[in-house]
């Protein structure tokens, strides 16, 4: 994600761009720059936020009716003034900024450093931007002819605009997999990555479609596919405002973030996934990979919803690698006297890499000799630079504050780890290796499935939302997310909600059991499947309100229950992807039965960067 900004027309660019920049910082927010076309190009570009861009361009000179502007979430080099957009090409005569993946973008680059180039970035973006200008030049063609044949051989998500200071009369722009608006104005064009930038010049716009190409000037739109064949731009009206674009047409970013995971995920498995070869590529793994396999033991650590990953990842690993893990509250883990040994790998687990409480306990077990690996959503952050290797979850920015996109992002990052290790280990079979490659390659669908379950999860909400307290049971993989469903009710809705074995029931929390109170079974088919339908008899004869998420075709259960959400089927090591979607659904729509700020809950921060 990132957040992408362009003009030309008769007004000065550099205002509208850093406007529609500030408009687009929900997108990403690592670092930012412009490029400004007016005898010659000018760039300029900054670690940290638009307004930190914004003062350290005081009394520069930033005047020019053509313009890009960028606003980052890094993916390949951590945010730093060198690592921000736009990337100018060797010849310094293009400039570029880039929403997306590149994903042989290594390949790219080893074939330019042959031909004698050097980098000034770690970006992919600066590689594919030296690739067009080298197609270019070998080929003597016009840029956007170039641009066709590079994005030919490119593997990956793009929208990239370019600025060419010998033709300072237009901006070029490709997409295909990241979002691209085109702002048709009188005598002007505005380009952005959604169309909140756009929107008070101009309500008519064309989405760009993948594998198009905007030739643009100020008073004209040219558009052709790859193929350079011209194709009618569709002009299109505006019908929302300026508060609901931000967040893509959703009433809030948790809303909008639970539907992002069908492409969250597929962005997670992306260049990792290879379902042809039957492969992992994860370099933090394939890097590490004596230490990892070689493993005495590992000790997931993180806070929040990111331990209740680690929890889930201890049922993984010790299953597909055999290898003990121990998970530990990482407020708990950095207070203790804890024992730590040589051979012991930490798995390092946060959204944000920032968790102050994560960092000291990681700290504290890196002196004492353990290797730490993290898994991470923010590229370049604290624990991502801790780290001895990582890999990142590719979740995109998550703004509200109940972490959802992040989750599974890390659940299927920690899943292809264990995966990884266990094929290299030889501790699971080619058959069951090759069959959860194909389970982890169709979860983007079948969350896709489950999200079209929106209405009937809302009417669930809205008969239980005035329950006192509830209570959320789930059983081997899913007794984690059993405690994430429990969490994201606390955290949205403020209902005191906990989370249990199911099998811990009778050890007390059965006592709770009345006609007012609603118990949550995450009971999907798996091992435990008959154990649980007992738990929900238990919970039934004592007058108690069960809601279960249960596999298609469960009738058993579905006899049982009050309601139930009905999952695609899937196997058990994987459900717990699954089978958190509709508990974070439940919990947004109960907080906003409630009237509740479901972004922005009481006392809690995005980041708990403090102890
Ligand atoms: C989850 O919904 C909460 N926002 C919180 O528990 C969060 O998971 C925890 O603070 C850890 O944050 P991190 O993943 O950024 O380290
Ligand atoms: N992959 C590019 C980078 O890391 C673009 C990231 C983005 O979309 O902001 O710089």
């Amino acid at each position: 994600m990132c957040g992408i900004v362009a003009y030309i027309g008769p007004k000065e660019a550099y205002p509208i761009i850093l406007k529609g920049l500030k408009r687009l910082e929900y997108r990403g927010y690592d670092s930012s720059g412009v490029a400004l076309l007016n005898d010659g190009l000018k760039v300029y570009k900054k670690k940290g936020r638009v307004a930190d861009l914004e003062e350290s361009l005081i009394g520069k000179d930033l005047h020019a009716h053509a313009g890009i502007g960028h606003t980052r979430w890094a993916t390949h080099g951590e945010p730093s003034d060198r690592n921000a957009h736009p990337h100018s090409s060797a010849s310094g005569r293009l400039a570029m900024i880039h929403n997306g993946i590149i994903e042989n973008y290594t390949q790219l680059k080893n074939e330019l450093i042959k031909k004698g180039y050097t980098f000034t970035s770690d970006t992919d973006t600066e590689v594919l931007l030296n690739f067009i200008e080298d197609i270019q030049t070998n080929n003597n063609c016009e840029l956007e002819e170039a641009i066709r044949i590079a994005l030919k051989r490119v593997v990956g998500a793009y929208v990239i605009v370019l600025l060419d200071r010998d033709h300072p009369d237009t901006i070029i722009a490709a997409r295909k997999g990241s979002p691209l608006v085109i702002g048709i104005g009188k005598g002007e064009h505005f380009l952005a990555s959604d169309a909140s930038p756009i929107i008070e010049y101009t309500k008519e716009v064309v989405y760009v479609n993948d594998y198009e190409l905007a030739i643009i000037k100020k008073d004209e739109l040219v558009l052709k596919n790859l193929g350079n064949e011209k194709i009618t731009p569709f002009v299109q009206k505006l019908d929302l405002e300026l508060a609901a674009l931000e967040k893509g047409g959703y009433d809030h970013f948790m809303l909008k973030e639970i539907f992002e995971q069908p492409d969250t995920i597929f962005d997670c498995l992306r260049g990792r996934l290879d379902l042809g070869n039957a492969t992992i590529t994860m370099a933090g793994v394939q890097n590490n990979i004596e230490q990892l396999r070689n493993a005495q033991r590992i000790i997931m650590i993180a806070c929040g919803t990111s331990w209740h990953a680690g929890l889930v990842a201890e049922y993984v690993f010790e299953e597909l690698c055999r290898i003990p893990v121990e998970v530990e509250y990482a407020s708990e883990f950095r207070y203790r006297n804890p024992v730590v040994n040589k051979g012991d790998v930490i798995f390092a687990i946060s959204q944000s890499g920032e968790t102050a409480d994560t960092i000291v306990a990681i700290e504290k077990a890196k002196d004492q000799g353990a290797f730490i690996f993290g898994v991470v959503n923010v590229v370049g952050s604290s624990i991502a630079r801790i780290s001895q290797a990582g890999a990142y979850s590719h979740a995109g920015p998550e703004i509200g504050v109940a972490s959802t996109k992040a989750f599974t992002g890390q659940l299927v990052v920690l899943i292809m780890i264990a995966l990884k290790i266990a094929f290299e280990k030889k501790t699971i079979d080619e058959s069951r290796y090759v069959h959860l490659l194909n389970e982890l390659h169709a979860v983007p669908e079948k969350v896709k499935e489950i999200l079209l379950l929106d209405e009937h999860i809302k009417k669930l909400a809205k008969k239980y939302a005035d329950a006192k307290d509830a209570l959320y049971l789930g059983r081997g993989y899913n007794f984690p997310i059993a405690l994430e469903g429990s969490l994201k009710l606390k955290e949205i809705s403020y209902i005191p909600a906990a989370g249990y074995p199911a099998g811990e029931m009778k050890h007390g929390p059965i006592a709770l059991v009345d006609e007012s109170l609603p118990v949550i079974f995450v009971a999907t088919k798996g091992t435990h499947h008959e154990k649980i339908i007992s738990n929900i008899q238990e919970i039934k004869a004592r007058k108690g309100k069960v809601i279960a998420v249960i596999s298609e075709g469960d009738d058993v259960i579905q006899n049982l229950a009050d309601d139930v959400i009905k999952m695609p089927e899937a196997d058990e090591l994987i459900s717990p992807i699954l089978n958190v979607i509709p508990l974070q659904l439940l919990a947004y729509y109960i907080g906003i039965a409630k009237g509740y700020d479901v972004d922005k809950p009481r006392n809690l921060a995005k980041s708990v960067t403090v102890e």
